[in-house]
């Protein structure tokens, strides 16, 4: 029997060819940033929540930017894990041109020039009370004192190379203020890479394992968003714009499709998202336990986050992905 029916949706899933014709939204190497860990160590240390990942070491370091660059990665964002007689309550060695970041930009910057080098602004991996921004003995995160440092690191980073400038920290004005900085030092061509919606979220767990950095006391809530918001989204994206950011990001990413999807219609600016740490144990959790097939979840999250909106995607999977995009 055969129904009467004019249109047949699949028809157009036919065959690989048609579909590959219909195919709304592509996933490639030139999408990733990947997110390093590092510290200034000679060991690699595996990081417990996020099975594959290391607290890389220099050695270490070199070797996993080699292998990404092969396989068509060409972006790393770095985040160290620091010391903790290194740590001060203002976060002092997050300016310290001779400090770790610094010197690892350099060394990255000589051997590979094609690289392009993010780096993340904000004070947690070097603030005593694991916070990102100076704590006042009330407990309060003082905004404007935190900006002066912020413009302090961004500088830092600027002078040893880095290419775009992220500041994850979520203080009012320190887009502005750090595109100032930078401005009145000649980085006009440095980019800022705004973590504009950036929520307080349970999924940064690993993340804050793996560089040891949680607050002491608290939590980020009075910086960082309120997971029910979206509208609150749309004014940090249009402040953002305003003070000058050249991209705009939503974090974490799978869990705010929606914040993504929002953003994108509402900005004319390059959209990013940041598939978190939490999203990467969760998926490496079930695929250990062949619960889930790793490749073809991960793929398909990555693609889920692109078809929202997001033309950039930072994710710990840019290796890996890379790699199986080859396979076919
Ligand atoms: C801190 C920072 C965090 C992440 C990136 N930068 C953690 C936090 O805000 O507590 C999280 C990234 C991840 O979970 O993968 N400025």
């Amino acid at each position: 029997m055969t129904l009467d029916l004019i249109a047949r949706p699949r028809r157009n899933r036919k065959s690989p060819v048609v579909r590959d014709f219909v195919r709304e939204t592509w996933l490639a190497p030139q999408h990733f940033i990947y997110p390093l860990f590092i510290h200034d160590r000679p060991e690699d240390v595996a990081i417990r929540s996020m099975p594959g990942k290391f607290r890389l070491g220099h050695e270490g370091l070199l070797r996993e930017v080699e292998r990404s660059l092969a396989l068509g990665i060409r972006a790393v964002v770095l985040f160290p894990a620091v010391d903790e007689a290194k740590k001060t309550s203002e976060g002092h060695e997050a300016y310290n041109a001779e400090g770790h970041i610094p010197r690892v930009l350099r060394d990255l910057k000589r051997r590979w020039p094609e690289l392009t080098l993010v780096t993340d602004v904000a004070l947690d991996p070097y603030s005593s009370d694991g916070h990102d921004g100076i704590v006042a003995p009330d407990g309060r995160i003082l905004n404007d004192e935190t900006i002066a440092v912020l413009c302090e690191q961004a500088l830092a980073q600027a002078r040893a190379g880095a290419d775009i400038i992220s500041p994850s920290d979520m203080m009012d004005g320190r887009v502005g203020a750090i595109r100032a900085a930078l401005d009145g030092e000649g980085f006009t061509e440095v980019s800022i890479l705004a973590y504009t919606a950036k929520y307080a979220s349970a999924f940064y767990g690993p993340f804050r394992e793996a560089l040891d950095s949680a607050p002491k006391s608290g939590d980020k809530k009075t910086y960082q968003m309120d997971p029910g918001n979206v509208r609150e989204a749309l004014r940090e994206v249009a402040l953002d714009e305003e003070e000058g950011a050249d991209m705009i990001m939503v974090k974490p990413a799978l869990p705010y499709l929606d914040v993504i999807r929002a953003v994108r219609e509402f900005t004319v600016l390059p959209v990013a998202a940041y598939q978190v740490s939490g999203e990467y144990a969760m998926l490496e959790a079930a695929a250990e336990r062949g619960w889930l097939d790793r490749k073809k979840t991960v793929l398909e999250s990555l693609t889920a986050i692109r078809r929202a909106g997001a033309d950039v995607i930072l994710t710990y999977y840019a290796p890996e992905a890379a790699a199986w995009l080859r396979e076919g």
